[in-house]
């Protein structure tokens, strides 16, 4: 693909603006999503390649963003192995949690063809996009989908049955690791073989645990995966939110970008992660429900950074909150847009 903005950041190539795009721009703060969403479930939208697709896309056409993100969830993977899973009001349900379960191995099957939905989704979304659109595929580190997997639900007490059973469990966990980092890598490579352009691995709880024990047992997990989709050619963007003090052990072998979230001060980011990767955020999704003076100051601050670094995709410090209002996104983007980034 030519003339992509955000496929020219992260290959190292000047632009003369940062890439803009947002985490959960699909499926949150669109109106024409919520539109389409009160007359189809969840699963409906999913499912189904055209609705996907067209899901896919919205955020293109309605916010102006410069890639698109396929609408799928990371808890596919524990569905592929046989969890049932519901998303509930409440959040995403799973009728049998692993840590209720006498021998968690047994019941994990995985079935690769119960994926085959979403790859129909990326045939369409890569045969309908705009020219010059990358399709941005993705899934969860294995750490956060199996704080899920294990504990069922969304918790609220930042997972700790599930952090006090891997504790218990260590063996057993790198097990269940193991088994879902086959199942992504081979998820992620048949996302690329139908032709998706970057690929993001979401670890939203990855600060939830001690970085020096996330780094054991879970970061060679993320390692096999970033390797599996660097191997054939595709651009490699992590997001380990929370991780804190971790910032400075992420290198190029780890991954090509990596996202940042709103805790940790852009520049700051900058000095401590190794200057070979480059850097996504950090914009506070909050900031988005303040006034228009309030959202302009906050972006004015990404000024002076955005001029000085090429390598940085503008995007939030984690996704868009449900409510937000939709003239603020699409305002964010117009702003990154026409702003003085003074590069050339
Ligand atoms: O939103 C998009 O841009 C589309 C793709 C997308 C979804 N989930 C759709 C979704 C992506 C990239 C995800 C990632 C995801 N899913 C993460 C990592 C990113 C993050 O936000 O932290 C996590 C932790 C999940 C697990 C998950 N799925 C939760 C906690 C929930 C409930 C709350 C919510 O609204 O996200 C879901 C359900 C889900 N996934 C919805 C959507 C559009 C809402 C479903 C509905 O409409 O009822």
């Amino acid at each position: 693909m030519h003339n992509s903005i955000l496929l020219n950041t992260l290959k190292g190539v000047e632009t003369s603006r940062p890439p803009v795009w947002f985490m959960r721009q699909a499926g949150r703060v669109l109106p024409s999503y919520l539109d389409l969403r009160s007359r189809y479930s969840f699963w409906q939208l999913m499912k189904d390649p055209g609705l996907a697709s067209k899901v896919t896309l919205l955020p293109v056409d309605d916010l102006g963003v410069d890639a698109a993100i396929l609408f799928s969830d990371i808890l596919v993977i524990p569905y592929a192995m046989g969890m049932g899973l519901d998303f509930t009001d409440e959040g995403p349900k799973f009728e049998v949690p692993l840590i209720e379960t006498a021998d968690p191995l047994e019941r994990l099957s995985p079935d690769p063809s119960k994926l085959e939905y979403i790859y129909r989704a990326i045939d369409e979304t890569v045969k309908s996009r705009p020219p010059g659109i990358p399709l941005i595929g993705f899934a969860g580190a294995p750490f956060t989908v199996m704080c899920y997997m294990l504990e069922g639900l969304s918790s609220k007490k930042e997972f700790r049955d599930a952090v006090a059973f891997i504790y218990n469990n260590i063996s057993l966990t790198e097990k269940i690791t193991g088994i879902v980092t086959d199942l992504t890598i081979e998820y992620a490579e048949k996302q690329i073989s139908h032709g998706i352009d970057v690929f993001q691995l979401f670890d939203t709880h990855a600060g939830v645990l001690p970085f020096d024990f996330y780094k054991r047992m879970f970061l060679p997990a993320v390692e096999r995966i970033s390797a599996a989709v660097r191997d054939k050619g595709v651009p490699f963007i992590f997001f380990p939110k929370g991780i804190g003090a971790g910032l400075e052990e992420i290198k190029p072998e780890l991954c090509d970008f990596a996202g940042i979230d709103w805790q940790t001060p852009i520049e700051k980011a900058r000095k401590m992660v190794h200057k070979g990767v480059g850097l996504q955020g950090n914009f506070d999704p909050r900031i988005l429900f303040a006034g228009r003076p309030t959202i302009e100051k906050e972006l004015e601050k990404y000024l002076e950074f955005g001029r000085r670094e090429k390598n940085w995709i503008f995007n939030l410090g984690h996704g868009f909150m449900p409510g937000v209002p939709f003239e603020n996104a699409r305002f964010v983007v117009d702003w990154v847009k026409s702003a003085n980034w003074n590069r050339r």
